[in-house]
């Protein structure tokens, strides 16, 4: 694409010698306004990279010119296009959170037990390179036989053109199988020449794959596709939009759907605070929300076990209390220090009362309501340490590391639940992974200290 013909000054764009960090910030609002995808804070330095690399598939000189592109004239497919191209995250993978794949056969099971006269609809947005809906036609294949495959209608939209035309062509490598065995698959594959893995035509004429920016794009609507549907899979995506975008994007989605029908997103996304007219349901790693149930009870699945099991690793109090060259009394891992009207300070009142339950219960309502905050998932993960209960710290750390896959404290906290719980070889995988990432000496002489005695 050569952008030239575009670049002429328009009304409203920045003129020549605008101040340079000016025009990138009103880029960013514009493709935030137009694709949904936010880059405030720290990921603003992905973006003005990202920027650069536009211009040059433009044509452009660098990245200011690439912004004054983007911001002028009306917003149309070529800009669409190469945000997509350039800013869209395409991670994924067959049978990924597969909980969610329990939940469509439960529903699917019901749907056939009600005898009812309509096809299921499944609607998965934002279903980049197509591994996500092609799961769910294959598990509802299997694990729902009786269900007709034409009284199954799976809608699958994403944003990118290039991600969809992959999905339409259906051809895979075996990084898309990394949870799972393509051998296991072979009713739905057939394997080709050059090691990729075709999915079966029939499959893949089950699903209808459209374009459907979820910012600005027509839903609910009959012209798209979207009313009436029972199960929204939109996993991974609200993650990259900002605060309102969500918003805006979750109240739309919950009018597509039937009453108690069912939205999917990652645990990370999940802050009910947004979930207004749904019932949240918590599993460790996936939260669903059910459109219009009354409210829901305290999550089971992250109750507290009786006694605490914060039993961390000889070496490491050791090295936790060894003196920080920087901050002579400085633990190894200090909980973030909360604000006094914080939710953690809150929770710590409360413990510090001696109401273990009540500081428990109030921290689980703080990890879903700041499902996105890094610091607040760190925090919360040491505390239920602290206080016993692994199950949730073990659902804060995967939302930490979902969040900040570098963090190093997120490794070793997790390090400690594996060894913990006997998974030895998991721990020290995690041991040693926190060691290459971890910045701090003592924090890496600890990891080394550990891993020798469980080696
Ligand atoms: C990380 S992938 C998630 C894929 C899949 N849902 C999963 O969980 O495995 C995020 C997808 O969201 C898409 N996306 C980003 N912004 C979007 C928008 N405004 N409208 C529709 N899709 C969007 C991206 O193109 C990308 O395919």
């Amino acid at each position: 694409m050569n952008a030239t013909e575009h670049a002429v000054p328009m009304a409203g764009v920045p003129a020549a010698g605008a101040p340079v960090a000016g025009v990138l910030d009103l880029a960013a609002q514009r493709v935030e306004a137009e694709t949904g995808l936010a880059f405030a804070g720290a990921k603003r330095r992905q973006f003005d990279a990202a920027l650069g690399r536009m211009a040059e598939a433009l044509g452009l000189p660098g990245a200011p010119a690439c912004a004054s592109w983007l911001l002028a004239g009306p917003w149309d497919d070529a800009r669409s296009a190469l945000c997509a191209r350039f800013l869209t995250v395409g991670e994924t993978y067959f049978f990924r959170e597969p909980r969610a794949l329990d939940l469509v056969c439960d529903y699917a099971l019901a749907h056939l037990a009600r005898a009812e006269a309509r096809p299921l609809r499944i609607w998965s947005a934002g279903c980049c390179t197509g591994e996500e809906p092609y799961s769910i036609a294959m598990t509802l294949r299997r694990r729902v036989p009786r269900l007709p495959p034409a009284d199954v209608t799976i809608l699958a939209t994403d944003l990118n053109e290039a991600f969809l035309d992959f999905a339409r062509e259906g051809k895979y490598r075996r990084w898309s199988f990394r949870r799972s065995d393509p051998a296991d698959l072979a009713a739905f594959f057939r394997p080709l020449a050059d090691g990729r893995f075709e999915i079966d035509p029939q499959l893949r004429e089950q699903i209808r794959f459209a374009g459907l920016n979820l910012a600005t794009g027509a839903y609910p609507s009959a012209a798209t596709g979207t009313l009436a549907m029972d199960v929204i899979f939109c996993r991974n995506v609200l993650m990259y939009f900002g605060p309102e975008q969500v918003k805006r994007v979750i109240e739309r989605l919950r009018d597509c759907l039937v009453d108690g029908g069912w939205l999917v997103v990652n645990a990370s996304e999940a802050s009910t605070q947004l979930f207004a007219g749904f019932t949240p349901v918590y599993h460790e790693d996936a939260v669903f929300f059910r459109k219009g149930a009354p409210p829901a009870p305290v999550p089971s699945t992250v109750a507290a076990p009786a006694a605490p099991v914060f039993t961390p690793p000889v070496a490491a109090p050791a090295a936790a209390q060894r003196p920080h060259p920087a901050q002579p009394s400085a633990p190894l891992i200090a909980p973030v220090v909360a604000a006094p009207d914080s939710a953690m300070a809150r929770v710590r009142a409360l413990a510090d009362a001696g109401r273990r339950e009540e500081a428990l219960q109030c921290l689980r309502r703080a990890v879903e309501a700041e499902a996105s905050s890094a610091p607040l998932q760190q925090d919360a993960a040491l505390f239920a340490l602290e206080h016993g209960d692994r199950t949730l710290a073990r659902h804060c750390l995967r939302r930490l590391l979902y969040l900040e896959p570098d963090s190093a404290i997120g490794h070793y906290l997790a390090a400690l639940i594996e060894d913990a719980a006997g998974r030895r070889p998991r721990a020290r995988s995690l041991l040693r992974d926190c060691g290459r990432l971890a910045a701090d000496a003592d924090l890496r002489g600890a990891v080394q200290h550990w891993l020798e005695r469980l080696s």
